[in-house]
């Protein structure tokens, strides 16, 4: 489909390159969580576990350095058949002097008849964000022997694709796309403005199909603020074909793999998701695939994060509270911007004050277990390690960690700063990036313009916000200007405290690379 490139892709564009970014549900620590809550074992993860972990379509491996630089004991490895992207991982794992990840070149369709096959150990944990709907069947059956040869027993996979019900709306948007475009001609990321501008014009002329649902309105009002490069790896996929959760789950049963959770850890608090009639029809089915497709049926969400294990073993509720309460939770904003409301699917969710009052206090002096926070004297209850931990991870505000932060060690220190001065521009501040950090095992996510702000904290001169602003936004007026340069200020008081707490920046001054 693409015309400049060679025909190697298998119907998935090669001719431009994706985008760095980081998404905090393929790290180990988090599917871990999402498996307890889900309520199966997950995998034992501590200070000195050698974790193997692979991921597939790695693109620019950012998300596979991350997790290696925070985790030197793993063996972090990254696949992708696009040479440009595994180029530019491997320059960044050369930068920042990070001697645990290796990034490969291989076609997942065909990988087990070449030498990388050899290479690949029996993984712990494997992971692929924004493949499996996007790549056609050759590459899926690739997968999918991949992870029955490949991913140990007892091993998570994490698997996010488009989802169907939910993108049924926008099916002929995306087609309209890829056939404008295709035959406008030229470079793939050319081509998916000539479908866009399409798109629009059939829009603003009311076409039946293009003006109904929710859907289709969001992606074509976001898809003028989204990158290009995004819009053409998003759209212009000939194998492109979102999934029902249940084809996804009959797939990955012939790798032996079980449906055991979402990644979207409040995914798995049923009453967050759906209304009481709703969760009456849901709780008429035992099946679990049957209980998600009656889900699906209701949310509005497009992206799944599924979670599978490779022989899933049940635990009892009292185990999987056992393991909950084992958990070591670090809080991610200071205690007085802790967010005690956020949307879900049935509206506003209120985190109880009374209760997580305390735990997020006490959460705000140091890292602590989840058994520890239960046991604070000021709760009205101590009970539900799941909540505790489903609330507080599942809104983004605390990580689970594995240790006491450190000072952050040298390839800690290069990739932020790599990261910092390869990836930031003006017109990429809000992608979701991380920040890597020593001791704690997990990245920082933050927005790229985060780690602009890390990198010049730690340079020797002091801070100069409106300097700042003014570069990252040189064509911006004035007014615009001054407003980055109060953004900046606030990120300096309201975040940069945390990248201290976690490891992710030196607790004093500047450090040197
Ligand atoms: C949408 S991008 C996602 C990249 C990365 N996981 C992320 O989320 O930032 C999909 C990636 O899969 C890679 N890919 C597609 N088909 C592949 C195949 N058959 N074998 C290996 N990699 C493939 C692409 O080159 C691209 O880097």
């Amino acid at each position: 489909m693409t015309a400049v490139s060679g025909d190697w892709g298998g119907g998935y564009v090669t001719d431009i390159a994706y985008l760095p970014g980081y998404y905090r549900h393929q790290s180990p620590l988090h599917l871990n969580l999402a498996c307890l809550l889900g309520g199966s074992a997950g995998i034992e993860i501590g200070p000195a576990s050698k974790l193997s972990y692979l991921e597939l379509g790695c693109g620019q491996g950012f998300g596979a350095l991350m997790l290696a630089a925070c985790n030197p004991a793993w063996q972090v490895i990254g696949i992708d058949y696009n040479p440009a992207h595994i180029a530019a991982a491997r320059m960044l794992c050369a930068d920042a002097e990070i001697t645990n990840a290796q990034f490969l070149e291989a076609d997942l369709a065909v990988v087990a008849e070449t030498p990388v096959w050899r290479e690949l150990p029996q993984a712990d944990i494997v992971t692929m964000h924004g493949l499996w709907s996007w790549v056609g069947d050759a590459t899926r059956g690739g997968i999918v022997r991949l992870l029955a040869d490949k991913l140990r027993p007892g091993g998570i996979a994490h698997v996010s694709y488009n989802a169907l019900p939910a993108w049924q709306g926008a099916l002929g948007m995306q087609r309209l796309l890829l056939e404008a475009g295709v035959r406008a001609g030229g470079r793939s990321d050319r081509q998916v403005a000539a479908g866009w501008e399409l798109v629009r014009a059939m829009a603003d002329a009311e076409a039946h199909h293009l003006r109904d649902g929710d859907l289709v309105r969001s992606l074509t009002g976001s898809s003028q603020q989204l990158p290009i490069a995004y819009l053409a790896h998003e759209y212009m996929n000939a194998a492109w074909r979102p999934c029902f959760h249940a084809d996804v789950v009959r797939a990955l049963a012939d790798a032996k793999l079980d449906w055991v959770a979402s990644a979207q850890l409040l995914e798995n608090f049923t009453p967050l998701m759906l209304g009481e009639e709703a969760r009456t029809i849901v709780a008429r089915f035992d099946d679990p695939v049957m209980r998600e497709l009656a889900k699906d049926m209701f949310l509005t969400r497009c992206l799944r994060q599924d979670v599978f294990v490779r022989g899933a073993r049940r635990l009892s509720n009292a185990e999987r509270d056992a393991a909950l309460a084992e958990v070591t939770l670090a809080l991610l904003p200071q205690e007085a911007q802790f967010a005690w409301e956020f949307e879900v699917p049935v509206g506003h969710a209120k985190i109880e004050r009374k209760f997580f009052g305390p735990i997020v206090a006490a959460l705000a002096e140091a890292p602590q277990r989840v058994s520890a926070l239960l046991a604070l004297p000021e709760l009205p209850r101590h009970d539900n390690p799941g909540e505790v931990v489903g609330m507080l991870v599942g809104s983004h505000q605390a990580l689970p960690v594995i240790g006491p932060a450190t000072e952050p060690e040298k390839p800690v220190r290069r990739l932020n700063q790599a990261a910092a001065r390869r990836f930031v521009r003006p017109d990429n501040l809000d992608t979701g990036m991380a920040l890597a950090a020593s001791g704690t095992g997990s990245p920082v996510p933050c927005p790229m313009l985060d780690l602009f702000i890390a990198d010049r904290l730690q340079s020797d001169s002091p801070p100069d916000p409106a300097a700042w602003a003014r570069e990252l936004g040189p064509a911006q007026p004035p007014s615009e200007q001054d407003r980055l340069c109060g953004f900046i200020e606030r990120v300096i008081t309201e975040r940069a405290p945390a990248w201290r707490r976690l490891g992710a920046m030196p607790c004093h001054g500047a450090a040197s690379t």
